[in-house]
């Protein structure tokens, strides 16, 4: 018997991204979806690509709707998802694919989000780096029942400099990080900057000097990796295609670290990973890549008269970078093969 499993935030791109991957696991079938202003449409009518969940109607996102599944996946704006977990069964297995449980840190909260603070969950980016780089984060996840699943910006530039800072081949402070961002990433609601005459043939950064909400997601994760205090600079630049994410993330080179050792560093920390594929010397990711994917790739250089780490991530900010992640994260909690129902190969061209 299947498991049962309920969607929060079903009309949106990361829930209509979570049903994609669903449809295909063989141990889990999606009985509830559900949404706001769409509640009450079929699910064809508000996602027209899943074809195979498209007799599923829409109900409104509440506790009660969604208390039924074995399962709740949530993919609500950040902000509308703590209320309703907190009304959850303490038996339901719950992942949060948006902000609320993300942060342990409550005054960076109130810095970067406002409003009510609900806590950290586990974290749900199993290859990151923890304890200092002796573990993974995939042991945390085993039998876990509360799963925040990481910011799509959050999980490229972890996943770029964790090894480095681990390893201690890059210094923890001036870290620089510019990505390219499709626009996706900004969800489905109408916004005059994300109109196609607005944003083809136009690149155009945002939230621009220290203020973007990964940033506080992003040191937590790096501290687990073993880095002190960390700092630094992320620029997300938006970019005209609808998904994909390629970070580029620099670190001040520690000192008598060579280029062999920073190869060495990634290749001991992904070598064993089915999704973060450490890329040959030379060889540097494509976003495109790793569309439809739950892959990241890593691409790695030093540059020697900068004396400074350049790493880059790619990943598909709907699937690594949120839905994926969820799905990767519950089969972990739940016994599963890690990888079940989630594509390595990405789509293309
Ligand atoms: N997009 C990404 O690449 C990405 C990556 C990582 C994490 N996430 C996170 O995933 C969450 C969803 O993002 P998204 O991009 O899918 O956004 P989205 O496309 O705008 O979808 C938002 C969903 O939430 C529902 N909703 C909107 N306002 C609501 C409210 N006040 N109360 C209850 N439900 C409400 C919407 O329902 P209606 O459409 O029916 O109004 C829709 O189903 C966010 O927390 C986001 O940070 C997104």
């Amino acid at each position: 018997m299947p498991l049962s499993v309920a969607v929060a935030g079903a009309s949106g791109y990361a829930g209509g991204e979570l049903l994609r991957l669903l449809a295909a696991h063989p141990e889990l079938e999606v009985t509830t979806v559900t949404a706001h202003s769409n509640a009450g449409q079929l699910l064809g009518d508000v996602q027209p690509h899943l074809r195979s969940l498209a007799h599923l109607r829409l109900a409104e996102t509440t506790p009660e709707n969604l208390a039924g599944a074995d399962i709740v996946l949530i993919a609500l704006p950040h902000g509308q998802s703590g209320a309703v977990t907190a009304e959850l069964p303490d038996d339901v297995i719950v992942v949060d694919c948006g902000a609320d449980h993300r942060l342990a840190d409550e005054a960076a909260w109130e810095r970067f989000y406002g409003g009510d603070f609900f806590g950290a969950w586990e974290y749900g980016l199993p290859e990151l780096l923890v304890d200092g780089g002796a573990g993974k984060q995939r042991q945390n996840l085993a039998g876990s029942t509360r799963i925040a699943a990481p910011g799509c910006n959050a999980s490229a530039v972890t996943l770029a400099l964790a090894p480095a800072l681990a390893a201690g081949v890059g210094l923890a402070q001036d870290l620089v990080t510019v990505l390219a961002v499709g626009t996706s990433g900004a969800g489905k609601s109408l916004k005059t900057s994300l109109l196609a005459s607005e944003i083809a043939g136009s690149a155009s950064a945002y939230q621009v000097g220290g203020v973007h909400r990964h940033i506080p997601e992003i040191q937590q994760n790096l501290t687990a990796a073993g880095a002190v205090d960390p700092t630094l600079s992320f620029t997300p630049v938006l970019v005209p295609m609808s998904r994909g994410i390629l970070a580029t993330a620099t670190a001040p080179l520690a000192p008598g670290a060579s280029a062999a050792d920073v190869r060495a560093a990634y290749g001991d920390a992904y070598g064993d990973e089915p999704f973060v594929q450490l890329l040959p010397e030379g060889v540097f990711p494509r976003s495109g890549d790793t569309t439809g994917a739950n892959t990241a790739l890593i691409g790695v250089a030093v540059d020697e008269a900068a004396n400074r780490i350049v790493a880059l991530c790619a990943i598909d900010n709907l699937v690594k970078g949120t839905a994926g992640a969820a799905i990767q994260s519950l089969n972990i909690a739940l016994g599963f093969e890690e990888t079940l129902a989630l594509p390595v190969n990405g789509v293309a061209p």
